[in-house]
């Protein structure tokens, strides 16, 4: 599922490497597909990769780049990680947990790795913005073969080729980086929908997140190049986007020509054959009216908003630095409504965070109430070395935060199953992602309020948009039939 067409035979190898990107990772592309055909002739059979994704949107996207660049040097993706000659992990640093899960699996692999000797082991992604991370991989893990971090990932080839050149473990971190490359190969998750960068990076700095710091500063793609890409992406087969960027109400701030998201989502809806637009994340002081006449208007942009709130108490999300009150939050919620009747909204909270009393817990409790949402994440507050939440006083004790954690979420529960049953006997259109996990005979395909719906049909159904009747609401799903 490769909407770009490169001609690796057509690059000369003998000349120096290119400076301009992509034309640059285009020749390493070339390089390493050398390096990669030797080997497996020399083992026998084809080389494999495994790309395992932790955290967001955002990682998964990158991890369909990285599955392009290994696809185009001539590796085949293995399910298997054990099986796999390259195993890559992108990793997450946004709360503690996901980086205890990477240092676990890394040591089984480290095992396993002892008994395959063709395996190497490359590791992306978030964490490895974390200079006390790569410390601890470069003195406890060396059996890894690659480290790069968030800003670089478009080197990958270039850095495979490092590796193979030099036998010893290839590290690539930058701070920060303003570039950003265009034109590199993707190999999709999906033949019919796509994640698509607007933007990279954050510039909010709010005091419990590390996003800042491990994806650096807010840079946002040409809007020519974004429209370029998705037509692409429908002229390949896709008819659903995701538009993706840690803050997409501040999208074009940092243009030469700025512009608005809302334009950029009126630029996007003129796409001919596109269906379905989603975008993710929006942060609530940055939502503008603008944005919301544009999706009112709008037969493409899916009613959806999902609208992280943190904290229901003005003044933890002072101390968060989010730039908002519970009122102003609550008017905003209100505003959408109004335009929007049918429109689902979901959001993220997070319960614990220092100095937050039981009051305070009560006013996010009470947005809850008002707010009624679609579905909520919710999260325990994780500290995170280098924020300044992290040395915040009144740190919340782990069992109080538990006790609020499980009150909040059977709330966020009960209100998010009634919310869902609202469109029983309604008839609404699907676009069908696949075969259900569950019962064969089955698909699963998904609203425009982004809930699913699971109904009898085949596979020639996956990537159409069908009517279907939701005759029964189960809590999170439907169950329906195709009219
Ligand atoms: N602790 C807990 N949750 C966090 N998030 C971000 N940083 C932290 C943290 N330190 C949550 C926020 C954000 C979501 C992606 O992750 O709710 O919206
Ligand atoms: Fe983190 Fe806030 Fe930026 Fe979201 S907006 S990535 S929570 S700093």
């Amino acid at each position: 599922m490769q909407a770009l067409e490169l001609d690796m035979t057509a690059i000369d190898l003998t000349k120096e490497a290119p400076v301009k990107e992509p034309e640059r990772q285009y020749y390493f592309m070339a390089k390493a597909r050398n390096y990669v055909k030797e080997l497996s002739e020399k083992i026998g059979r084809p080389l494999t990769f495994c790309v395992t994704t932790f955290g967001c949107q955002m990682n998964a996207r990158d991890s369909e780049k990285l599955c392009g660049i290994l696809e185009e040097i001539g590796y085949q993706e293995e399910t298997e990680e054990e099986n796999a000659d390259f195993v890559i992990y992108n990793t997450c640093t946004v709360r503690e947990n996901a980086n205890m899960r990477v240092y676990g699996r890394l040591g089984q692999l480290g095992r396993i790795k002892k008994l395959h000797p063709h395996m190497m082991i490359g590791l992306c992604g978030c964490m490895m913005q974390e200079p006390h991370v790569v410390e601890k991989l470069k003195t406890s893990y060396r059996f890894v073969d690659l480290i790069f971090g968030t800003h670089n990932i478009y080197k990958f080839a270039e850095l495979i080729v490092s590796r193979f050149e030099s036998e010893r473990m290839v590290i690539d971190i930058w701070k920060d980086t303003d570039k950003i490359v265009e034109d590199l190969p993707v190999e999709r998750k999906y033949a019919f929908k796509s994640g698509v960068n607007i933007m990279f990076g954050c510039n909010n700095f709010c005091s419990y997140c590390i996003v800042p710091y491990v994806r650096g500063r807010e840079r946002s793609r040409n809007p020519k190049d974004i429209v370029r890409e998705i037509e692409r992406l429908v002229a390949d087969g896709v008819v659903e986007v995701m538009l993706l960027g840690q803050n997409v109400n501040s999208y074009g701030k940092t243009l030469e020509e700025p512009l608005s998201f809302a334009k950029l989502l009126r630029e996007i809806e003129k796409i001919e054959g596109l269906k379905r637009i989603r975008f993710m994340t929006s942060h609530p002081k940055d939502l503008s009216d603008e944005l919301i006449e544009v999706m009112k208007d709008s037969k493409k942009i899916c009613r959806h908003l999902h609208l992280p709130v943190q904290s229901g108490s003005s003044q933890i999300l002072k101390k968060m630095n989010r730039r908002y009150t519970k009122e102003q939050y609550l008017a905003l919620a209100e505003k959408i409504k109004k335009a929007m009747p049918d429109i689902s909204l979901t959001t993220d909270i997070i319960v614990g965070f220092p100095g937050e009393t039981e009051e305070d817990f009560q006013e996010t409790l009470d947005v809850v109430r008002k707010v009624r949402y679609d579905s909520a994440f919710t999260f325990i507050y994780s500290k995170r070395t280098g924020t300044p939440a992290a040395v915040m006083e009144n740190q919340v004790p782990s069992d109080v935060i538990k006790d609020r954690f499980d009150r909040l979420l059977k709330e966020v529960q009960e209100i998010s199953a009634q919310v869902c049953s609202v469109h029983t006997g309604t008839i609404q259109e699907v676009l069908v992602e696949g075969v259900s996990e569950h019962e064969p005979s089955l698909v699963t395909g998904r609203l425009s309020n982004n809930l699913l719906v699971h109904f009898a049909g085949g596979q020639e159904l996956i990537g159409k948009i069908v009517q279907v009747k939701l005759n029964e609401c189960k809590g999170f799903y439907y169950i329906g039939q195709q009219v």
